[in-house]
């Protein structure tokens, strides 16, 4: 079974002067579980209508998916997901803990579970010495952390995350990443929508790039990564003891290093240099 499974899912929205905006166009995509996954794309690509789909929140115009095997909208497939939406807006007036404890409810969780699992999401985010302050006095960074709370708290096996890391700071950001990764090691599923290429190649396994609602490219990071090197810098040292950089191409390495070995030189280092993330996501929507 997959964590995720998208079938010919689109959607269009009738936008300014009774112009159809094609948000989304046919997305087909399964996500693996125990896979994290990166859905790249620029502003406007369709990331959240995709995600707002999954979750329920707006119908396909056409197409289906499931989670964890249960129809897209249905209770059930709600309830083993934990979803941050874009912007996350939690009623002001309550205090993260109030917070944390009505979402429990709302997954079913023992009262004795949800005591335990609020506290420790209080102190995992930060939380613990604000919890009962009324989050309207909250920052930025505070709010986004409640939303990750929440997200957490269930325990589900499959988390749907619409642009985690936008906004953070340095620090925001780092957390984030540490969560992702902690859920990975855990053998969780992750499925998340951003529009920075180095988020993507720190954390996730596979990525798919999507922009104006088509996914243009879908591959794993190491493939991408490993297909981007472009040629090595070799340091060696020549028998006059004169430290040399040179630049070699891939085709070039092999005689290369044959040449140095025979000329008695050391080779100190060999770097591959490689074209990032950011390259390979430039070139895919420049295309
Ligand atoms: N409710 C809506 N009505 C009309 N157009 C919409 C609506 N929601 C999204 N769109 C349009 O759909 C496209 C994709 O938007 P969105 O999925 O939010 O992109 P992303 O999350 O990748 O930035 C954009 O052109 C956006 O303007
Ligand atoms: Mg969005």
């Amino acid at each position: 079974m997959f964590a995720l499974d998208i079938q010919g899912m689109g959607k269009s929205f009738k936008g300014k002067k009774r112009q159809v905006v094609e948000a989304l166009q046919g997305l087909n995509l399964s996500i693996e579980q125990g896979e994290v996954f990166g859905f790249l794309g620029p502003n406007g690509a369709g990331k959240s209508t995709t995600i707002k789909c999954l979750m329920g929140l707006i119908k396909p115009t056409y197409g289906t998916a499931t989670i964890m095997g249960e129809p897209i909208g249905s209770v059930a497939s709600r309830m083993k997901v934990g979803f941050l939406p874009e912007n996350p807006a939690f009623y002001d007036y309550l205090s993260a803990e109030e917070y944390l404890l009505f979402v429990g409810g709302i997954f079913k969780m023992s009262t004795a579970l949800l005591a335990r699992r609020t506290e420790e999401m209080l102190k995992l985010l930060e939380l613990w010495d604000a919890r009962k302050r009324p989050m309207r006095g909250y920052s930025k960074g505070m709010v986004q952390r409640v939303g990750l709370a929440q997200v957490l708290l269930h325990d589900p096996d499959l988390y749907i995350l619409d642009e985690p890391m936008s906004g953070l700071d340095p620090l925001g950001r780092a957390l984030v990443k540490n969560i992702i990764i902690d859920l990975k090691k855990r053998g969780k599923s992750v499925f998340f929508s951003t529009h920075i290429t180095d988020d993507v190649e720190k954390v996730c396994d596979r990525v798919g790039v999507i922009n104006k609602g088509q996914l243009l490219a879908l591959d794993s990071v190491d493939h991408i990564l490993q297909q981007g090197i472009e040629g090595y810098v070799v340091n060696i040292t020549t028998v006059a003891g004169l430290r040399e950089e040179s630049f070699v191409t891939k085709s070039d390495l092999q005689i290369f290093i044959q040449r140095a070995i025979s000329n008695q030189c050391l080779i100190e280092k060999i770097q591959p240099r490689r074209k990032d993330m950011e390259a390979f996501f430039l070139e895919i929507v420049a295309r």
